[in-house]
């Protein structure tokens, strides 16, 4: 029979999950949601080595703090990109190289922001619903390995704030 290891000075529960797994949703603006976000996430990280793991949680943290309609990850696997751990609706899961958004962060190796998806050329539209979109590259020694997609619902959502920490947040997740 399955039992948990039992400790005098902890209760049993204290050993099925090792992490705070609460996040504490910031309020005020973007760049102090940011601010008070990434901490969590570094915490979120520490420790763990598996990477579905971690984009997992990292994209879970975004969509919770932000609401934004869909939050995840794209990884380069051979000459495509293929969806990864997310939040939201289901999307396409193979993206070519300088195709829609994420091909073409891919391509350009750079974050790219698009306040009306409509009128960026060959937007691939995974739903009808998104309406603005920031794509940023993550690295692994040197090359791209893969993009975080955040969509929203509304346009002309993401700018120079975003840019600069989702930048820092995807630097923080190890694909060693
Ligand atoms: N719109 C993206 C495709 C991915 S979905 O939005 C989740 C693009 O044009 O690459």
């Amino acid at each position: 029979m399955f039992s948990l290891p039992v400790s005098k000075s902890k209760p049993a529960l204290v050993y099925l999950c090792t992490m705070a797994e609460d996040l504490q949703v910031a309020q005020g603006s973007k760049e102090e949601q940011y601010r008070a976000l990434i901490p969590q996430i570094k915490g979120l990280l520490e420790g763990e080595p598996d990477l579905v793991a971690n984009l997992a949680n990292v994209a879970a943290a975004l969509k919770e703090q932000f609401g934004w309609f869909w939050v995840g990850f794209y990884l380069v696997k051979k000459e495509e990109l293929v969806l990864g751990p997310f939040q939201g609706p289901v999307a396409c899961t193979r993206i070519k190289k300088g195709r829609g958004v994420c091909g073409s962060s891919w391509e350009k190796a750079q974050t790219l922001i698009v306040a009306d998806v409509e009128k960026f050329p060959g937007h691939i539209a995974c739903s009808s619903l998104s309406r603005s979109e920031i794509v940023v590259p993550l690295f692994k020694d040197g090359e791209v390995a893969g993009v975080l997609d955040v969509d929203s619902s509304d346009l002309d959502q993401f700018d120079e704030t975003d840019r600069q920490f989702l930048e820092q947040i995807v630097a923080l997740i190890s694909l060693h």
